[in-house]
């Protein structure tokens, strides 16, 4: 089974791993995208001008101290391809638009996403469906993205409109994919990874095309920046999930284990049902008989899914890489290729 997902889902690789790092270490990523994004939530901020609760509930998580994980990826990918295309590395004003407008897209499926799952804390905080209720929330979740896509139409390029859209489009997707559960174990996989590609992926990718487009007119240009946020923030996604498992697990002696109580089966456990069919039903009944949960979690734990999903995730990085290796050389490139290993070993 093992091997038919690998070729399923690994694109064919010679050597991803010759040396293509200059001899210096490279800067750390948060670092070398600082200068571009200091006045990124005042930006995202000055979008969201309306009448004054709305406002406050728009406001709300971009209160400076979320990661700006996507727009640092962004920033740093288009000044990468900047001096790729024989450019001075500063970012293009549409370029920097793209940064924002892909914090907001992110943020407003966040909203979104914790009315779904009816989550009553986020980054510590309570979330607006807790504090607001959920009508509002839907309503500042919506609020949000028309903001993002007005600022999208006034960078004033079509296909960049066309390539930001289809974003929308795959998160409402994968969230409707994730609703539903699949009989058939390969086809479970892949759905897991499609939803996985749709939910997370498609937002890091397409923003990274659309950066892209803005400064190249090489439409390979545009396929390596895509497959680096792709093959990114899928690996970002799978260890997310095995951290659901694992993190958490010293401290209090229980991981959080949210997927499992909200009824997902994540790469982890998907890996385990190979080696434990009794998960099967439990995942078809998206553990909702008593003890499903934690008797999943036994079970993962004693299986070896949490490597094969780490592993798998270092494939998806190990792609991202060798898409990355075919821009010219810079400070950003290299940093964004530091961050794949960030993405590896975070713990949180
Ligand atoms: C988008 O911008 C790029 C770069 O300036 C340009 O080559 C392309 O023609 C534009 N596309 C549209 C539809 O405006």
């Amino acid at each position: 089974f093992i091997t038919l997902i690998w070729l399923l889902y690994s694109r064919p690789q010679s050597c991803c791993c010759r040396k293509i790092h200059s001899d210096a270490k490279p800067k750390d990523p948060f670092t070398l995208a600082q200068r571009d994004l200091t006045s990124l939530y005042d930006d995202i901020k000055k979008e969201l001008f309306v009448s004054k609760e709305l406002k406050s509930l728009c406001d709300y998580y971009f209160d400076g101290k979320g990661k700006a994980i996507r727009p640092m990826i962004v920033v740093l990918m288009a000044r990468a391809l900047n001096i790729h295309s024989n450019r001075a590395g500063d970012l293009l004003p549409g370029q920097r638009a793209i940064a924002m407008i892909s914090e907001m897209i992110h943020t407003a499926s966040l909203v979104h996403d914790d009315v779904i799952d009816g989550s009553d804390k986020r980054r510590g905080k309570r979330t607006i469906n807790e504090v607001w209720g959920e009508r509002k929330a839907i309503l500042a979740g919506d609020f949000i993205l028309s903001a993002a896509s007005m600022a999208l139409a006034r960078i004033g390029n079509n296909t960049v409109v066309k390539v930001l859209s289809q974003v929308i489009e795959d998160l409402v997707r994968g969230e409707f994919m994730q609703l539903g559960s699949k009989e058939n174990e390969n086809e479970r996989f892949k759905h897991y990874l499609e939803k996985t590609f749709k939910k997370t992926a498609s937002l890091i990718a397409n923003s990274c095309k659309a950066v892209s487009i803005l400064v190249n007119s090489d439409p390979e240009v545009h396929e390596i920046a895509f497959q680096y946020g792709k093959n990114v923030g899928i690996a970002f996604q799978l260890v997310d999930d095995v951290l659901d498992f694992t993190s958490g697990a010293s401290q209090m002696g229980k991981p959080t284990a949210a997927d499992l109580k909200l009824g997902l089966a994540t790469g982890p456990v998907l890996f385990a049902c190979q080696q434990f069919p009794e998960l099967h039903a439990m995942i078809m009944r998206r553990f909702s008989s008593k003890g499903d949960v934690d008797r999943a979690w036994q079970y993962v734990l004693q299986s070896d899914g949490v490597q094969q999903t780490t592993y798998l995730a270092q494939r998806y990085c190990q792609e991202a890489i060798r898409q990355l290796s075919m821009l010219r050389p810079s400070a950003e490139r290299d940093a964004l290729i530091r961050l794949t290993e960030m993405v590896l070993t975070r713990d949180k």
